[in-house]
């Protein structure tokens, strides 16, 4: 096999349909490897946790070498990206742990327990509106308005134009691509620009209305001190709002493709829905809402024997860890709702930058297909998948299924 026949190539007609084939190659071939893009990429479990783990930095800004990277960078030092760049995604301590712990103090496990109601009720309607037109597109009457209007609740957000935030978060989140035609800059820049303008604007609302939400809660905390300034506020916010529905809609969506692909598992789940907490985590294991996340070096890190250099931009692949024969054994590639470790999946990262809003994706998920399987015993596909064609957030952009209540 030569080496460009295992490279990571996500240019490759077809990749985004189905990755899976192509991180096994790396994994059987190149678990390392060090890409001409300018960027390293791990593919197996152990060297994902270990470099997640090992405390390097998530700020684009401190790589020293070109290519993919330099793309990164450019895109957080630009304009649209100087007030988003303050995001805890993309800090270091000392700001990425005072911006957490901030954020932590507000978004508490027993705010999002208190939604259960709520979410449940989202879903049902859902439900109702697809049993009434025994057909639809899973993502657009489930998958997405569900973690998008409950995270719009939580925060608080007044009816704004929802079509126009969607637009912009849809063109914010290709800023997450490990690689981007170079015209794709300038485009998640304005929406970067834009979706700041926006949320000021927001912010401004709130302070002259506000409430018992999350949005409120945040500007008090920044108008209790100087613990948090405006732009770390706008920061926050979109970061919340973005990572609230941008990545649950695939949780759901790519959760509901491996189960009507699978009616061995979809059944047993009808069976035994007291699997369904676990059966979350093994579709969150099995087909990843975030494929992969990255960290600049800050020194020489060593992976199977091999030396990354300081300052290089390395991805480390999720998606691939959780399908990793070495660590899940040779039942890695199959869907099972059963499967006892499944928990132990990296899809929301591990060490410092695990996801804050792990219990809110796990919650959503979980009443999503209690209900969504219990309503409808003949649920199946009406038509053909369609990609979103993202890399990283890689999900359907529709879903038909076909529904008799
Ligand atoms: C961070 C995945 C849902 C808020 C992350 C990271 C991953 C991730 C992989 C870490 C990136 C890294 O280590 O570099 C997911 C998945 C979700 C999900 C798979 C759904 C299935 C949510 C939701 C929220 C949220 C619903 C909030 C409403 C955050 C925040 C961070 C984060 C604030 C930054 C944490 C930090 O930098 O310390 N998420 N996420 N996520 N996520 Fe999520």
């Amino acid at each position: 096999m030569t080496e460009m026949e295992t490279l990571f190539n996500p240019f490759e007609p077809g990749f985004t349909d189905d990755p899976y084939p192509a991180y096994r190659m790396l994994r059987e071939h190149d678990p390392v490897q060090e890409h001409p893009f300018g960027f390293w990429i791990l593919s197996d479990h152990a060297d994902v946790v270990a470099l997640l783990r090992a405390g390097h930095s998530v700020d684009a800004r401190r790589t020293s070498l070109g290519g993919a990277a330099q793309e990164q960078y450019e895109l957080l030092e630009g304009d649209g990206f100087n007030v988003l760049n303050r995001s805890m995604l993309d800090r270091d301590p000392p700001d990425h742990t005072r911006l957490r712990s901030l954020v932590s103090r507000v978004f508490t496990p027993r705010s999002i327990a208190a939604l259960e109601p709520e979410i449940t009720a989202l879903v049902d309607a859902a439900l109702d509106r697809m049993a009434a037109a025994g057909r639809a597109d899973l993502v657009e009457e489930l998958a997405f308005p569900l973690p998008f209007t409950v995270i719009s609740n939580m925060l608080g957000l007044p009816p704004t134009d929802q079509v126009r935030i969607r637009d912009l978060s849809g063109r914010l989140v290709r800023s997450l691509e490990p690689v981007f035609e170079p015209e794709a800059l300038t485009d998640i820049s304005q929406a970067g620009a834009e979706m700041t303008a926006i949320t000021r604007e927001l912010i401004g609302w709130k302070r002259a209305n506000p409430a018992d939400d999350l949005l409120s809660a945040l500007i008090a905390a920044e108008d209790g001190g100087d613990r948090l300034s405006d732009d770390e506020l706008v920061a926050q916010v979109v970061l919340l709002y973005v990572a609230g529905h941008e990545t649950t809609v695939n949780l759901i969506a790519n959760g509901t493709i491996a189960l009507l692909r699978h009616p061995d598992q979809l059944a047993l789940l009808r069976e035994r829905p007291e699997l369904t907490g676990n059966a979350v985590e093994e579709f969150l294991r099995y087909d990843s809402p975030v494929q992969q996340t990255r960290r600049i070096t800050l020194k020489p890190h060593v992976a199977q024997g091999r030396e990354i250099p300081a300052g290089a931009f390395v991805i480390a692949c999720l998606a691939s860890a959780n399908r990793d024969e070495k660590f899940w054994g040779p039942g890695a590639d199959a869907l099972r709702i059963d499967r006892e470790n499944a928990r132990q999946h990296v899809a929301f990262s591990v060490g410092p930058h695990h996801c804050l809003g792990a219990a809110l994706a796990r919650l959503e998920g979980r009443v999503a297909f209690e209900r969504l399987v219990r309503r409808f015993p003949d649920l199946s596909f009406a038509g053909d998948v369609e990609w979103n064609g993202r890399i990283n957030l890689r999900g359907p952009a529709r879903l038909p299924v076909a529904v008799r209540a």
